[in-house]
């Protein structure tokens, strides 16, 4: 193993992912634990180089004020604390991080991508050994960077299950098969659900029943997959930092629970790998890079799980759908050609299910509006109408009126949140 640690103990704090970051600023891989772990438990993590116990005002449980085991003193490494006043070890301020762990704790700079691949494909060649993994790739940037870390690491190996429900955006799914079986060779089954999920929608226009059938008909597809499948003991999933930290550790308040693949049956045991777990979105990102996936890829905006299900109002059609995946590439096109991409946050198209009078080659034309929403936001809380120039809005309605099929007019979401939610349904 290549990198040193620095453990973070939870004692109720609400900034442990900012210290822990802090610290990776530093170029030093931390990980938070919390407080209730054993100098045994920590003693197994590998190359730990000093300890900070990070308090903060979640810290009592049931009543009582918690701290960690006596015996996390006597391990030899350097322990300190971060508002944990009455701790036997000493105090130390933010300005007081970098001395700590490089003076006192003697840690090198070694945390980098490089170093943690490496660490990552040996620990996960020592785990799985010529066992079988099965993943759901979806082809958004934590799938398929965990795709890109097990095929480097386990080769075929790896099973990845790729199901088309017929709510991707344009060209998704073709860029998975493109990547992950033609550049990468990795073990790909592509599934072709379209006309399932289409089918079970048809009809179907609340919205959350529609996130339920979705939700539930991709285990189901993914679930008939892997019964064909023989051996598999793994299941690996793009879990991520954020996932974890937010989900809450024991003294930590749950901002909201987390679910990937969870709902597969009973029947279906395997043992979960999780590369990611430890990583910030933006490392995750990074992570991608390195092991050489598209900036396409790795640097997508976000994406429902439902996708395009939840921008066609109401009981979807084909029609619809089109003209949103359609209006939603021209979108993505202008945007990127404006250099606009990167700045701003998530912009896509919505496809409500009613139509409007208008004019089209002298005669009345009753078609569909498009509603185009563009938005910045820090943690998809809250979020802000972006600012587009009018001339590149008029330039992307010019051609969504002429090129979307079914589509007389174009509209512009002006809808901070609150009130509004980003997505429509
Ligand atoms: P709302 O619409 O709640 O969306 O303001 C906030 C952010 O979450 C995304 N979103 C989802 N992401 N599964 C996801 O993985 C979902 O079911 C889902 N619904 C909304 C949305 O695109 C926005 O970025």
């Amino acid at each position: 193993m290549k990198q040193d640690m620095i453990v973070i103990l939870d004692l109720g704090s609400v900034g442990n992912s900012q210290l822990a970051r802090d610290i990776r600023a530093l170029g030093v891989y931390s990980e938070i634990h919390p407080h209730d772990i054993s100098a045994a438990e920590i003693k197994a993590l590998p190359n730990v180089k000093g300890i900070i116990l990070n308090g903060g005002p979640n810290r009592t449980v049931d009543g009582k004020l918690v701290c960690v085991s006596e015996e996390i003193f006597d391990l030899p490494v350097p322990v300190a604390s971060m508002n944990v006043p009455d701790a036997p070890c000493p105090e130390i301020s933010p300005e007081g991080l970098r001395e700590f762990v490089f003076s006192k704790c003697g840690c090198a700079a070694n945390w980098n991508m490089e170093n943690f691949i490496s660490d990552q494909v040996e620990a996960l060649r020592a785990r799985i050994g010529g066992r079988k993994v099965l993943l759901a790739l979806s082809g958004g940037v934590d799938s398929s960077v965990v795709a890109a870390l097990l095929v480097k690491a386990i080769g075929d190996a790896l099973v990845c299950v790729h199901v088309n429900h017929g709510l991707l955006r344009k060209g998704e799914s073709e860029q998975v098969v493109r990547v992950f079986k033609d550049e990468l060779n990795a073990n790909l089954v592509y599934v072709d659900a379209v006309d399932r999920f289409l089918d079970k929608l048809a009809g179907v226009s609340d919205p959350e029943k529609k996130r339920k059938i979705i939700g539930a008909e991709f285990i189901r597809v993914f679930e008939d997959e892997a019964r064909k499948l023989n051996d598999i003991e793994f299941l690996a999933q793009g879990t991520i930092y954020p996932d974890i930290v937010e989900s809450g550790t024991k003294t930590a308040k749950i901002v909201k629970s987390h679910h990937n693949v969870g709902g597969l049956p009973d029947d279906l045991k395997f043992e979960l790998v999780e590369p990611l777990k430890f990583l910030f979105k933006d490392e995750v990102r990074a992570c991608g890079k390195a092991l050489g996936l598209p900036d396409e890829m790795v640097f997508r905006q976000p994406f429902p799980g439902p996708g395009l299900g939840v921008r066609c109002l109401g009981a979807i059609t084909r029609d619809r759908l089109e003209a949103v995946r359609e209006s939603d590439a021209i979108l993505r096109e202008e945007f990127a050609a404006a250099g606009l991409a990167g700045s701003v946050w998530q912009y896509f198209t919505i496809v409500p299910d009613f139509k409007s009078v208008g004019v089209r080659d002298n005669a009345r034309s009753f078609e569909w509006p498009v509603i185009i929403r563009a938005v910045n936001t820090v943690d998809a809380m809250t979020a802000s109408v972006a600012r587009i120039e009018w001339p590149l809005m008029e330039k992307i309605t010019a051609r969504i009126i002429s090129e979307v099929k079914g589509v007389n007019r174009v509209c512009f979401d002006l809808t901070p949140k609150p009130t509004g939610t980003i997505e429509w349904e």
